[in-house]
Order: structure tokens, then C-alpha cells, then sequence
């Protein structure tokens, strides 16, 4: 018996993840003069007590609108807290709005989703809040007409883009390597390999082979394995153009943060599938990024996946390591883990053509929000949600020339790590951290500690 695997060149979609610390990002203080904005008692180690908003103080001032996508349960309480705590009170926001929450999406039959995502690709910018991916239950829970597909998935299908994941560190929360002293950025390439193969159990006496039929209907045949007993198969595929544009945007991306480019893959053995990639990286580093990469005293290093895994683990970290699909899906968990926790780890969406989303890699945080609606108050971390309001509020000032805003973007974010160190924090924080003084707050009175420091940071 024969079973034939087509591979057919073919053109899709892929996708990237990343994490953030502030450890290695100098914070610049432009010495602007801000009027006082708020007034409040402020206790350093818990919360701020009042404040009143000075409806005369200047707010910083926005040239083109940030693409809002609001999402679900308790990350979107956390999504509103943020904006009127942190935003509101500073940045005359100028956002293009999009609510994402599952009601919505299904309202408007997912129709909200597409939109928001093309007006990311018109604007550039996004910052997106966690959103439910419905399953059967959620179709019970929400009375949905059907079981919408993942909006992350939709986005990332129309962006085409790569996720960076990159963990925040903090004092006081060691990550379980000892010697990781900054952040490693996960990069995934999730598109192809086994994500979208074609497989196949076999019976005794079966054999497996791979055919490739050309645009002249001429055919190359490999055999797989002739099989005595049962067993199994697969097929598997990539592109170049996707590798392509993986490898474009995991140069840009470590240039742009001016860190170390890492990519591995098993070479030796898969001599003609995972070499593709190595040679794809290479040649794209010689002839577009080289002289750069030395200009800027940062350097592209590949190797074997398990070399780069031992490195990676006897590193100090402050690297970006590209992984092939399968490879950035484990990792990155790991990764998640072992930098501490999930609420910590922030995600950007970079495609090709220079669009940024913004998110944090966690979801809605469902167990906290049954409890939020039984009127209870939560310790939900909002670390990673105002990390990617920062990215993408820095990131657009960066592309309109509007210096406050990322200054702005870098106090929110100083303020953050800083409220953490002294050792305010919600709970999950609170029973990982080795400070010896800490006090657990709820969100808000995290939120209000946050602001106390930004304020101070501002002055
Ligand atoms: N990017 C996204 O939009 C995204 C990602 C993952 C899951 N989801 C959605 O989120 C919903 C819940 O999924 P889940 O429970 O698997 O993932 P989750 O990330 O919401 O929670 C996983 C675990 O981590 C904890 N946790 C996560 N973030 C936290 C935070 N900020 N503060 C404190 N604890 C935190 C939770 O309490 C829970 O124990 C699902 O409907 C899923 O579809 C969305």
C-alpha cells in the first residue's frame, strides 16, 4: 500500500511573541516642568489616599490616534482603571476605539475584529487588551451565534506578523536561572511546520512516501519508510517568502531594542528543510543588515536549537532569540515560567510592513473576574497591560517626532518597576518576592501607588 505526502508551495500567514524589563532600559527624564496634576496624602509601601485632577494642568498632546482594542472580564476592568488612573489624567489620548469584548464581536459577527486590524495597518499602532477565545462553553456562557475564531488569530492573519515576548524583571522576583540578569525576547515563527501538516497513521506493511508534483506536472518522489508494524507520519511545509519575512522582521526587531540576534535550528540533521531557514537568516543578514548590526556593536549568531538551548541557560540573558514555530511555542512558556509569571510578560505583533500591536501575553484572568462581579476587590496584576500601553504610546512617539510622549511612556514604566520594588504588589507578585518588607494591595490601590510615583517622576 502507498501513501503519498504533497508538499505544494504555498503562500500564508505567520505569526511572533516578546517580554520586557526595565533593568536595562535607562530612563530619561527631559526635565520638562509639569504643573501639578494631582494632590493626594501618599503613603510610600500602600497607596495613594486622594487625589484631584487640576482640570488646568497642560496634557501631553497626540499628532495621529492609537488603534484601542478593548477586550474581556477582568483585563478589561483593568483596561479602564489603567486609562483613567495612569492616561487620562496626562495624555490627551487620542485613540481610535474598538471594543472587542465577546458581546461585541458577536453583535457586529466578528466584524469589529477585521476592522480594528485594518485600522492598525492604516495608523500603525495598536494597543489591545486580553479578549475570551471562544470555546463551547463561552458560546453558552456569552449565547453566541457560533464559536468565533481566536481574535489574536484573526489580527495576526491580517497583520502577518511576527510576536515578541519579553519578560519585565523586578527585584525581590529572581528569575529561577540565577544568572539571568536582563530579559530574553522570545521570537516565534508561527507559520508552517507542524502547525499545518498533514498526517497520517499506517498500517503493517505500509509505505510512506513524499511526492512533489512541479508546475509541469512532473514528479519527485522520496520514500519515506517502508513499514513492518503500524505507524505514523507527517507532512510538513514552509515558505521562503514566510521565512523571509520572519528573518526581516527578527533583524529589525533586535536592532531596533540594540540587542543580540540568536537563531538556531537542527541543521545537521534536516539537512534541506531546517537548513533552508539557516540560509535564508544568513543571506539576509549579509546583504541587509551586517554593516548595521557592526555600525550599532550588536551581533547575529546562529547555531544548533541545542546548543542555543545551553547557552541560552548559561547566558546573562539581553538577547533576542528567533525560534522556528514548534520551538517559540515551548519556549516561550518556558520562558514565561522561568522569568516568573505569566502577568509580567508583555507581547508586541510586528509586521513586515512596520505595523506594531501591543498586548500583554496573558488572558482575561476569569477566576478574578467572577469574584470582581460578586462585588469583591481583586489583587489582579496590571503590570503587562500598562507595559503595552507604554510600548505602543512610546512607539507612537517615536514615529511622530513627539519626544514627551516617549519620555511619558518611560515614566509610566519606571514608576511600575519602582512601586514593585519598594515593595508594593498585587498578590501574585506578593508570594513570589524575596523583599523583605512588602504589602499586598488590590489593583486599585496598586494603580494609585503607580501614579503617585509617575506624578513625582513628571514633576
Ligand atoms: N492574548 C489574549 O487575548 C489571551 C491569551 C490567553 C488566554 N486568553 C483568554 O483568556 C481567558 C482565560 O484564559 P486562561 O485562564 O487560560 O489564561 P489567563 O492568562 O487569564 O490565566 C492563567 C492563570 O494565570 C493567572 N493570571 C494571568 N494573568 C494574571 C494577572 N494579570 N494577574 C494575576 N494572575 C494572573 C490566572 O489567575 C490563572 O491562574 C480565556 O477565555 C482565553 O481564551 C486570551
Amino acid at each position: 500500500m502507498s501513501f503519498f505526502l504533497f508538499y505544494q508551495s504555498c503562500y500564508g500567514l505567520f505569526l511572533f511573541t516578546y517580554p520586557i524589563s526595565f533593568s536595562d532600559r535607562a530612563f530619561f527624564c527631559h526635565g520638562r516642568t509639569w504643573r501639578t496634576m494631582l494632590q493626594y496624602g501618599y503613603d510610600e509601601r500602600t497607596e495613594i489616599l486622594k487625589k484631584e485632577v487640576d482640570p488646568m494642568t497642560p496634557k501631553i498632546q497626540m499628532k495621529t490616534p492609537l488603534v484601542e482594542m478593548d477586550g474581556d472580564e477582568m483585563t478589561r476592568i483593568l483596561w479602564k482603571m489603567i486609562k483613567d488612573i495612569l492616561i487620562l489624567p496626562y495624555i490627551d489620548l487620542k485613540s481610535e476605539y474598538y471594543d472587542l469584548g465577546m458581546k461585541h464581536r458577536d453583535d457586529t459577527d466578528d466584524e469589529v475584529t477585521i476592522e480594528s486590524a485594518l485600522a492598525t495597518k492604516k495608523y500603525g499602532v495598536a494597543v489591545k487588551c486580553a479578549t475570551i477565545t471562544a470555546n463551547a462553553a463561552r458560546v453558552k456562557e456569552y449565547d453566541l451565534k457560533k464559536m468565533w475564531p481566536s481574535p489574536n488569530g484573526t489580527i495576526r492573519a491580517i497583520l502577518d506578523g511576527t510576536v515578541f515576548r519579553k519578560p519585565i524583571m523586578v527585584k525581590g522576583i529572581a528569575p529561577l536561572v540565577r544568572n539571568w540578569e536582563k530579559p530574553i525576547t522570545i521570537a516565534r515563527h508561527a507559520f508552517g511546520d507542524i502547525y499545518k501538516n498533514t498526517e497520517l497513521r499506517i498500517p503493517a506493511g505500509g509505505k510512506a512516501e513524499l511526492v512533489v508534483t512541479d508546475a509541469q506536472g512532473r514528479q519527485t518522489r522520496r520514500t519515506i519508510h517502508e513499514f513492518k508494524g503500524e505507524g505514523i507520519t507527517q507532512g510538513i511545509f514552509n515558505t521562503d517568502e514566510s521565512i523571509r519575512s520572519y528573518a526581516h522582521a527578527c533583524f529589525d526587531y533586535a536592532l531596533s531594542v540594540k540587542e543580540d540576534l540568536w537563531f538556531a535550528t537542527k541543521d545537521t540533521v534536516s539537512k534541506i528543510y531546517d537548513h533552508r531557514f539557516k540560509d535564508i537568516f544568513q543571506e539576509i543578514y549579509d546583504k541587509e543588515y551586517k554593516t548595521r548590526y557592526e555600525a550599532c556593536g550588536i551581533e547575529y549568531f546562529y547555531t544548533l536549537i541545542d546548543d542555543v538551548v545551553a547557552r541560552i541557560i548559561r547566558s546573562r540573558g539581553g538577547m533576542v532569540w528567533a525560534c522556528k514555530n514548534y520551538d517559540g511555542d515551548v519556549m516561550s512558556d518556558m520562558m514565561a515560567t522561568a522569568f516568573g509569571s505569566l502577568a509580567m510578560m508583555t507581547s508586541v505583533l510586528v509586521s513586515p510592513d512596520g505595523n506594531y500591536e501591543y498586548e500583554a501575553a496573558h488572558g482575561t484572568v476569569q477566576r478574578h473576574y467572577y469574584k470582581y462581579l460578586k462585588g469583591e476587590k481583586t489583587s489582579t496584576n496590571p503590570v503587562a497591560t500598562i507595559f503595552a500601553w507604554s510600548g505602543a504610546l512610546r512607539k507612537r512617539g517615536e514615529l511622530d517626532g513627539l519626544p514627551e510622549l516617549q519620555t511619558y511612556a518611560d515614566a509610566l514604566e519606571k514608576a511600575t518597576i519602582d512601586t514593585i520594588e519598594s515593595g508594593t504588589m498585587t498578590g501574585d507578585l506578593y508570594s513570589m518576592s524575596s523583599l523583605p518588607e512588602k504589602v499586598k494591595v488590590n489593583s486599585e490601590e496598586f494603580l494609585n501607588a503607580i501614579a503617585g510615583r509617575l506624578e513625582k517622576l513628571l514633576a
